[in-house]
């Protein structure tokens, strides 16, 4: 099998690198391209002809505007990242008879309310990544190609910045940090989400019944405070250079952040779908925070 993988060096990008091996030969781009190739999502064909010239039987895009405040300010390119370009990879792609992978994000819902929601909840974005990520999805399932679309929240991965790098790096100058703690979701880690694409995918080719839309994020829940917590008393207790106690880790409103983009406050995402139809299981957020913690700072 011939794979295609665009975005290959983001956090996602990067695990797929890895996961997608198994499967077949795979065809690695980021927006630089390689000789003969374009992977650069602002020139939609150009990454077409890529597409046409590398002849793939499954395209995987970890590819995105995933800067969610820097796209209130540019919607133009968000919309060509996240939504123009995606949709000429699935024209593509059904063109081809290719299967199309696809992340997607819980930012295409308004976060109101408690519960999880599932994949057949309504959609709201409340920001312009949310927006343009929600039209990706819909070019997608109208190009009438073969897709999975893997919807999910706070990607993290050991390598490149992270949430939780920013939080010791605080912790180590100051005495008390403040985090937001009305915003509850699931951080969920780039090396899950890799490897749930390549089980889901290859369940999919040998029964097409499978394709659509699916929730994949960690199990459990937290809030960024929370989590903030995890990374700070996780530090502590191996002795990295932490000035802040886990008390003085404190928790304020989105209200009291302000920032450019609106974010949901419920992020919750329901993923019996995903386990059910491809018998994987969801572990717990707070597995992956720590290995992710032991890889990147041990
Ligand atoms: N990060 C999150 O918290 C989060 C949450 C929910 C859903 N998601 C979704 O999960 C997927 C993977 O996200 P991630 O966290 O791995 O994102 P990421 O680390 O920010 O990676 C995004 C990738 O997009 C690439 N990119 C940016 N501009 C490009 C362009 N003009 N042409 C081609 N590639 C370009 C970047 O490549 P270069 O380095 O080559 O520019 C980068 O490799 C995305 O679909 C995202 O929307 C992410």
């Amino acid at each position: 099998m011939k794979i295609l993988l665009l975005g290959k060096s983001g956090q996602v990008g990067w695990e797929l690198q890895r996961a997608l091996g198994v499967l077949g030969e795979v065809v690695a781009l980021d927006h630089e391209g390689a000789p003969g190739l374009c992977g650069d999502f602002r020139e939609p064909e150009g990454v077409a002809a890529a597409v046409r010239s590398v002849r793939p039987d499954l395209i995987v895009n970890a590819a995105a505007h995933t800067a969610v405040d820097k796209a209130e300010s540019e919607p133009a390119l968000a919309q060509l990242l996240n939504a123009t370009t995606p949709g000429v990879l699935a024209r593509e792609a059904a063109a081809l008879g290719a299967w199309l992978v696809h992340y997607s994000t819980d930012y295409v819902f308004d976060g109101s309310g408690q519960a999880p929601r599932d994949e057949d909840a309504p959609t709201a974005p409340l920001s312009v990544y949310g927006r343009t990520k929600l039209e990706g999805e819909h070019a997608i399932r109208t190009s009438g190609c073969r897709h999975l679309i893997l919807r999910t929240s706070w990607v993290y991965a050991a390598r490149g910045g992270n949430f939780a790098r920013t939080m010791l790096r605080l912790a180590a100058e100051r005495e008390r940090l403040t985090v937001i703690d009305d915003q509850i979701g699931a951080p969920t880690g780039a090396d899950f989400l890799a490897d749930v694409a390549t089980h889901a995918v290859r369940a999919a080719m040998a029964n097409p019944a499978l394709a659509g839309t699916y929730h994949a994020v960690a199990a459990g829940e937290t809030s960024w405070h929370g989590y903030a917590r995890l990374v700070i008393e996780w530090a502590r207790a191996r002795g990295l250079p932490v000035k802040v106690a886990p008390e003085a880790v404190l928790p304020i409103a989105t209200s009291d952040y302000p920032t450019p983009a609106q974010r949901p406050l419920n992020s919750r995402l329901d993923t019996r779908k995903l386990q059910q139809s491809f018998g994987l299981r969801t572990p717990p957020w707070q597995q992956g925070v720590e290995r992710m913690l032991s890889e990147a700072f041990a």
